[in-house]
């Protein structure tokens, strides 16, 4: 038996900070799932595989392995690529790659395999509507897109990166679109989640109001 707290929402609602924090405080394993997308984005990469070539696509994917340690390693066929996996072309290609149906049917084998007879917290935009729909709690975390490029633009410039506040607004309202209106999965809040806000709330805050909603479905 596994206990199984869901956490979806769109890019840059807090959902990757706020489930490390809440999975150490809980003792439930923390599963990225924007992670895995990441890995079979970087597999066509290496191998040079054309987002338009499927077969040679569902062949990759036949072969890929794609491991996600207690410590929030990341391998890809045996090598670590934790970091290798937020690096700029993998940016650039995860989202259309997202949106192909060969690659979301073997990641919902991934996804599930990754939880089997665990307790766990895992994020990403379709967990509590598609990958784990009997979840036992379900969040859906969000924030106004305004305040997300807020937190984007001071992260890039922690990382030495210059980013215009109008630029980052508009590549978000962009993804959100195309996340939640793509044919398959989309982003949208299970009927069953409960809705957190955290445009005006600290990251303790947020933690505190998810710790208190996941004691509140335990029994
Ligand atoms: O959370 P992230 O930015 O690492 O996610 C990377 C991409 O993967 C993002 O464009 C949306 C997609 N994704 C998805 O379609 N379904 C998920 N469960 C998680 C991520």
């Amino acid at each position: 038996m596994s206990f199984i707290v869901a956490i979806d929402g769109p890019a840059g609602a807090g959902k990757g900070t706020i489930t490390k924090l809440v999975g150490e405080k809980l003792g439930l394993v923390n599963i990225d799932t924007g992670a895995t997308f990441r890995c079979v984005a970087l597999n066509m990469l290496q191998e040079h595989i054309d987002i338009q070539e499927e077969e040679k696509i569902e062949k990759m994917l036949n072969n890929i392995n794609i491991e996600m340690h207690t410590d929030g390693k990341i391998f890809l066929n045996g090598e670590d690529v934790t970091h290798r996996i937020r690096e700029n072309d993998v940016n650039g290609l995860v989202s259309p790659v997202s949106t192909l149906p060969v690659v979301r049917n073997k990641l919902l084998e991934v996804q599930r395999n990754i939880a089997k007879g665990k307790n766990v917290i895992m994020e990403g935009r379709d967990i509590g509507t598609v990958v784990f729909p009997n979840a036992d709690v379900k969040i859906y975390l969000d924030a106004a897109a305004e305040e997300r490029a807020r937190r984007r633009v001071l992260q890039n410039q922690e990382k030495g990166i210059e980013s215009s506040y109008e630029e980052v607004l508009k590549g978000i309202k962009d993804r959100d679109k195309r996340d939640s209106t793509r044919e398959i999965a989309p982003l949208k809040k299970a009927e069953d989640a409960m809705y957190v806000d955290s445009t005006n709330l600290s990251i303790e805050q947020v933690v505190n109001q998810i710790v208190k909603i996941i004691e509140n479905n335990k029994k």
